[in-house]
């Protein structure tokens, strides 16, 4: 049996990504950038909102013609749309042969043998997978950054949401393997790793707990920096805020999704805090990381939010001022509580959805505009990760709170922490010069 040649696209979050990487390290073979070399394409979906799927879906069909030419081509699907719709997947698209879900990327080499001597189409979406965590994600070489998952699949019920439908129930990994997966890392010459999860902050295992975790992390001598999201406010504890102030290599950045500032809204999206229990830890992590920045998610028009729920999100995000923040319009998902609602008289017009949403983006710029003209003047400690994307003589890197820098500087600062005076705040990123 001949070695793969893998185009692979991705949609999505950080789970995706690194899915993907893990798919490029269970074939057998090497990736190409062009379908029309690949012998094997493979789609990982996500299907968060309505769009993401049907985008994930539209993409497959591009690939259609090149199976006519190439009879022995393989085309799958992956990830969060492949779990939801599995079987039905196979009939809407005569040209796909196999339909994945993202805990079994393990059975992957298993299904290309299959595909190749039978031609069958498998469906391999079963959350009962041994090998979980067993396959450890391609690392491209000179990245000095990258993502260790530490926990599959989600617990909590948030009424908007398919994540638990799609990718099941939290499973957390062993702190040995994830211990063992940064040190791999670290020889490969990365400096910062962010550990990803659903709801990250809530991993345990054999009586570990998020802040064991982030002090056995903060032990590992090459490790420059540690992050990790998502945290779901609940479970931040009064460890876990300890160990973030006295770790030195952990990040003084919390993503933090609030979803909605109405405690009316908080309670139909079944997330379990109110306001006032979110704006009391928000002052806990200050009190103890006076300077740690706070960005967030929303969603608006969730069913049911009024013009002064919507306002009370405003005001929330105006007291919190959020670093920065990913908004959505909600989207109803197949199944969950929400489509519910949805469905009911409780649904928000789109346009006044798309209202809402353009208000919130527009307070949000403004926000994040003052924070980084805050930063003027000052010095900042930056991690250099990569030449600028627009420009070779410029260095981009980030600082503790995860603000973009670009500033002048060569090759041999890549991977250095360096000092950086910032003289510009832009939109979504900072300038400034190296000194020391
Ligand atoms: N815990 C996850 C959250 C996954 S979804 C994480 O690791 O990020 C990311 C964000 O998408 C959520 O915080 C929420 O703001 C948004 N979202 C989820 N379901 C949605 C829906 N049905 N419609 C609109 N936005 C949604
Ligand atoms: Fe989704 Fe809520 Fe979990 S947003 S991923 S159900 S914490």
């Amino acid at each position: 049996m001949g070695k793969n040649t893998l185009y692979i696209e991705t949609y999505g979050c950080q789970m995706n990504e690194y899915d993907s990487d893990r798919i490029i390290n269970a074939i057998d073979g090497e990736t190409t950038n062009d379908p029309k070399k690949a012998d094997l394409i493979i789609i990982n979906t996500c299907a968060i909102r309505e769009k993401a799927d049907q985008k994930a879906l539209s993409s497959l069909g591009r690939f259609k013609h090149l199976k006519s030419n190439n009879p022995d081509l393989i085309v799958g699907i992956s990830g969060c749309v492949a779990q939801l719709y599995g079987e039905k997947l196979l009939k809407r698209m005569p040209y796909l042969d196999f339909v994945l879900g993202p805990r079994a990327i393990p059975k992957l080499p298993e299904l290309i043998t299959e595909i190749k001597q039978k031609r069958s189409r498998p469906v391999e979406t079963s959350f009962d997978i041994e090998e979980l965590f067993e396959i450890v994600p391609y690392h491209e070489e000179g990245k000095i950054t990258a993502f260790v998952s530490v926990q599959q699949g989600c617990n909590k019920k948030c009424a908007y949401c398919i994540v638990p439908t799609v990718r099941g129930a939290e499973v957390n990994r062993p702190l040995e393997d994830i211990i063992r997966e940064t040190v791999y890392l670290l020889s490969k010459g990365v400096k910062e790793i962010t550990l990803i999860g659903q709801t990250v902050n809530s991993w345990k295992y054999e009586g570990y707990k998020f802040a064991d975790l982030l002090r056995a992390l903060g032990e590992i001598d090459t490790l420059e920096r540690i992050r990790f999201t998502t945290s779901y406010p609940r479970d931040i504890t009064k460890k876990m805020v300890e160990a973030m102030a006295d770790v030195d290599k952990v990040c003084h950045h919390l993503h933090l999704p609030v979803q909605s500032g109405s405690d009316k809204v908080l309670k139909l999206m079944n997330r379990t805090y109110t306001t006032k229990w979110y704006l009391e830890s928000i002052a806990k992590l200050k009190e103890a990381m006076p300077d740690i920045a706070i960005s967030t998610d929303i969603i608006v028009g969730f069913p049911g939010e009024t013009e002064d729920d919507f306002e009370e999100t405003l005001a929330l995000m105006n007291e919190v001022e959020f670093e920065s923040s990913y908004s959505f319009k909600y989207s109803p998902r197949p199944g969950t509580v929400g489509e519910e609602l949805y469905n009911s008289s409780e649904k928000i017009e789109d346009d006044v959805a798309s209202e809402r949403l353009s208000r919130l983006q527009n307070l949000q710029k403004e926000l994040t505009q003052s924070k980084n003209n805050e930063r003027i003047g000052e010095s900042e400690r930056v991690l250099v990760e990569d030449f600028s994307k627009n420009d070779p003589d410029f260095l981009m890197g980030r600082t503790t709170h995860n603000r973009i820098v670009n500033f002048a500087g060569k090759k041999d600062l890549i991977g250095k922490l360096v000092n950086v005076k910032i003289n510009e705040g832009l939109a979504n990123s900072l300038r400034g010069e190296v000194f020391n």
